[in-house]
């Protein structure tokens, strides 16, 4: 199983937590690390590439932080661009068929706020919603994903220690 992990965080270097995931999956085998910023700073994807890319790979992770309850916007225009009417959908769209998709995310706000009743309203199931339609258009199978929440207050261990968890859950689920 080939897994890209399609990463999308406008700022990494002043990251500490989608970093530091970045830096341990790079270590791991039959694992592609895609950091969209670093390839396109000027926002111009090369669709033939991620096309291809995706081709290659078996399963499919959109690794972000969690941006005003969503994606950083090259993730989108990514989307918008990539996943192309008779690539991705439409009557002959169908070369995303059968892959598996899991979203790796990480966010500012606690475990806590994401339910009802809570800070944010909203779980992160409800949030994530609009990726779980692009999975079930473009017949790829969503996986459960993968939260880190309350970002800001976590040690380097604890970080350290998400990186693990994310491998296993990318490599197991
Ligand atoms: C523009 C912007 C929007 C954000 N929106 C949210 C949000 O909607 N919900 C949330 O929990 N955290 C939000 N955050 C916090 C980030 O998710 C958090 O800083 C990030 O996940 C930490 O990961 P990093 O160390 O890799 O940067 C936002 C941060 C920025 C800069």
């Amino acid at each position: 199983m080939k897994t890209l992990v399609i990463v999308a965080h406008p700022r990494i270097d002043e990251s500490r937590v989608n970093r530091a995931w970045v830096e341990r999956l790079k270590k791991q085998p039959n694992v592609t690390v895609h950091e969209l910023y670093k390839n396109y700073p000027n926002g111009n994807i090369n669709i033939e590439r991620e096309q291809r890319l995706l081709i290659e790979h078996d399963r499919i992770v959109f690794q972000f932080p969690f941006y005003w309850y969503s994606s950083p916007s090259l993730l989108k225009e990514w989307q918008d661009v990539v996943l192309s009417y008779g690539f991705a959908y439409g009557s002959e769209g169908n070369k995303l068929h059968g892959k598996d998709f899991v979203i790796a995310v990480s966010t500012g706000g606690p475990e806590g706020a994401y339910r009802a009743g809570g800070y944010n309203h909203y779980t992160m199931s409800e949030l994530l919603r609009p990726f779980q339609a692009m999975a079930n258009l473009t017949g790829m199978r969503y996986l459960p994903s993968f939260h880190l929440h309350g970002a800001r207050t976590l040690t380097n261990e604890q970080i350290a220690e998400s990186a693990e968890k994310l491998i296993e859950h990318i490599t197991t689920v």
